[in-house]
């Protein structure tokens, strides 16, 4: 009885003689698979979420995201296509190695018009050294001036707690803000919850109505959790970013991993709700799943059949592959400075946003999709 309930491929992959894993296994190659195997389950929307909102509410202490972005404390440098992080005696985001740039999304995928409650700009993740928290900067794309938020878990009706995970990827979608964390899945935070802080190193509740935020002024609060729920295999979401131009809007999630030939290089897809922000389903499967054959792949970008592909190569220049399944990939060799990261794609300008992590050499970059060779 329990095989009627086997798929397919998992049949196959039993007649063939191999374990089930192999079913999902690059093997070195770039083989297609069968996204039904690549399943994501909501684990319910976080019940303090609600409480802790009117705390906030009530003390006047709830703002948007237009207001974060108006609220600059720090400002990049540099031009507009390759945009430096501030690097002055008091403040160092730029050298830092308490903090470690991941992620990027922007106004751009929050809406179709590219503006978000008239806000224009970028937002970023950053892990801290541990890994024990992240937090997400909003850069104004007209001032540059720019403004870091924590993430903050709700671990009780009064009370929040850091964020640790790594937070390689970000997309901003709606009011929602997915950030992946690698064996987990993904994670959302509220955009439409953001809570104004007071000053103070630790990160919740001090007193009654009294919070901090590791210093910070402004707090997300996660709203949801997409784990990953298969047990036969794992999958390492080391990175993120949105589709929307196909229908429905798809998510593009893929891994690092360090050696192509040994591990796997795999991307998946998963479909959108576009009214409700949320995955199709509480059970979601994978509508696309592939192996790619690329090792030290930071960030990638789907753009209908046409896919990019970031991989680092440690202190040498990064590259920019473009790839469509079927075909051999095409590389840009070089196209980024060293350490590359997170992708993300703007419809108004036809432009790529990418970034990159090292100390001494962190930027945000903006290149037009005709140059890069496909
Ligand atoms: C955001 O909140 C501020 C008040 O803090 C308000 O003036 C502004 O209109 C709000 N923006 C949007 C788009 O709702």
């Amino acid at each position: 009885m329990m095989v009627n309930m086997m798929k397919l491929s998992t049949l196959l992959a039993l007649a063939a003689g191999s374990s089930l894993s192999q079913a999902q296994s690059c093997n070195g190659g770039s083989p297609a698979l069968d996204g039904a195997d690549f399943i994501l389950a909501d684990q319910g929307d976080n019940a303090h979420l609600a409480p802790l909102s009117k705390i906030f509410a009530d003390a006047g202490k709830l703002v948007n995201v237009s207001d974060v972005f108006a609220d600059g404390n720090h400002a990049m440098t540099g031009s507009d296509t390759k945009l430096k992080w501030e690097s002055t005696a008091d403040f160092d985001d730029f050298n830092t190695h308490k903090w470690v740039p991941q992620g990027i999304s922007s106004t751009a995928d929050a809406a179709a018009e590219g503006t978000y409650d008239g806000a224009d700009g970028w937002v970023i993740s950053w892990h801290n050294d541990g890994d024990t928290s992240v937090r997400v900067t909003f850069i104004d794309r007209e001032t540059k001036k720019y403004r870091h938020a924590l993430l903050v878990y709700p671990e009780a009706d009064d009370d929040f707690r850091a964020v640790p995970i790594h937070a390689g990827g970000i997309v901003w979608y709606g009011d929602t803000l997915w950030v992946v964390d690698t064996w987990n899945g993904i994670r959302v935070f509220d955009m439409s919850n953001i809570w104004q802080v007071g000053s103070g190193d630790g990160v919740g509740k001090v007193s009654d109505g009294e919070y901090s935020a590791a210093n910070y002024k402004y707090v997300i609060p996660q709203i949801r959790w997409y784990k990953w729920t298969p047990t036969s295999f794992k999958f390492r979401h080391s990175w993120v970013s949105l589709d929307r131009t196909v229908s429905p809007h798809r998510l593009l999630v893929g891994e690092y991993n360090k050696d192509a030939s040994a591990a796997d290089t795999r991307v998946v897809q998963y479909e959108l709700d576009e009214a409700t922000h949320k995955l199709k389903g509480d059970e979601t499967a994978a509508v696309f799943a592939h192996c790619v054959a690329i090792n030290r792949m930071q960030g990638g970008l789907a753009l209908g059949d046409t896919f990019f592909l970031s991989r680092s190569n440690g202190a040498s220049n990064g590259d920019l592959f473009s790839w469509t399944p079927g075909n051999t990939a095409v590389n840009n060799v070089g196209f980024y400075p060293p350490s590359p990261e997170d992708l993300s794609y703007d419809e108004r300008t036809d432009v790529v946003y990418g970034l990159t992590e090292v100390a001494g050499g962190r930027y945000v970059f903006t290149d037009k999709r005709s140059d890069i060779k496909t």
